[in-house]
């Protein structure tokens, strides 16, 4: 990406730099954004930080942004939390989840929604969100990919839900979509055996849109962002929506659906 065709950077927002202290780096080119979790030595472990910076981002998203690519720098998407929040002096400048559960004024579960907020908007309909996911997605890291529309992954990936070995639920929204993504049963075999999913078996389950070697990964990324900018905005806008909306409706509740979203487009085509 050209650097002058870079709009915002993490060094340049509003809250730039502490954007770059969460470990979070943010680039929009156009209609494309890019979000890289660019704490390669720590494995982009993630931090309190690095959900708040995700969370700003989500505020901020300018509004010609069409496309969300979500990755991370070196051989590991995202080994997951942090392992120092569980330590009772936590992550410095930070704090702990002990420290978070006695923090005045607000509750844990709020705290635990402000975390979540981090992950949640990247489903919004005006947006296609890709996780491009290549090492280990562990944890906080699995639910980060799974909090996107795709997931395209290079061969070396191996996804792990670990919270439940180390006596936790996976809370930074990732049961949903991997319920929906994989069914009930196979989500309670990888869940609650915490055992590795890899390539071969993320690409038969539905966990992943596209395995490629590691080498051809930012490629084949860069290739299905220009398929989904191929097509109409406002009509991908709208068939997200619809897409979205299909399994908590009715057949006959879906047509009216269709039926009022097209009623729409057609006026906006043909007045
Ligand atoms: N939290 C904090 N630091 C981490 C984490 C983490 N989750 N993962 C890796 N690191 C650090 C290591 O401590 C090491 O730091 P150091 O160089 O200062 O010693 C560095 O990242 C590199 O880690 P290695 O283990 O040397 O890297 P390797 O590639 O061999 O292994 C792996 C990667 C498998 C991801 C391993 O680091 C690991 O198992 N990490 C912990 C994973 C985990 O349990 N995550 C929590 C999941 S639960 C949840 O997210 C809610």
């Amino acid at each position: 990406m050209a650097e002058a065709q870079a709009q915002q950077r993490g060094g340049n927002t509003d809250d730039g730099s502490a954007l770059t202290e969460s470990g979070v780096r943010f680039e929009v080119d156009g209609e494309i954004a890019t979000i890289t979790l660019a704490r390669p030595e720590k494995r982009n472990a993630q931090t309190f930080a690095t959900w708040s910076g995700l969370a700003r981002i989500g505020e901020s998203l300018p509004e010609q942004v069409r496309v969300v690519v979500v990755k991370g720098e070196g051989p590991s998407f995202s080994a997951g939390i942090d392992l120092r929040m569980f330590t009772p002096e936590g992550v410095p400048g930070q704090g702990s989840f002990s420290s978070a559960a006695k923090s005045g004024g607000t509750t844990f579960e709020q705290r635990i929604r402000s975390f979540q907020a981090g992950f949640l908007w990247l489903r919004r309909p005006e947006i296609v969100s890709i996780a491009a996911v290549q090492g280990h997605a562990i944890g906080a890291g699995f639910q980060l990919a799974l909090a996107c529309d795709l997931r395209i992954v290079a061969e070396d990936v191996s996804f792990c839900m670990k919270e439940p070995a180390l006596g936790l639920v996976p809370d930074l929204t990732g049961t949903k979509p991997l319920v929906e993504l994989v069914g009930l049963a196979k989500a309670i075999d990888i869940c609650l055996t915490a055992r590795t999913v890899h390539a071969d078996e993320a690409m038969r389950i539905g966990l992943a849109e596209l395995v490629v070697a590691g080498g051809d990964l930012e490629q084949a990324v860069h290739d299905k962002v220009a398929e989904l900018l191929s097509v109409n905005r406002d009509a991908a806008v709208a068939t997200k929506r619809l897409l979205q909306g299909a399994q908590a409706r009715t057949l006959e509740e879906q047509s009216v659906a269709e039926g009022i979203e097209q009623e729409a487009r057609i006026k906006a085509l043909f007045g």
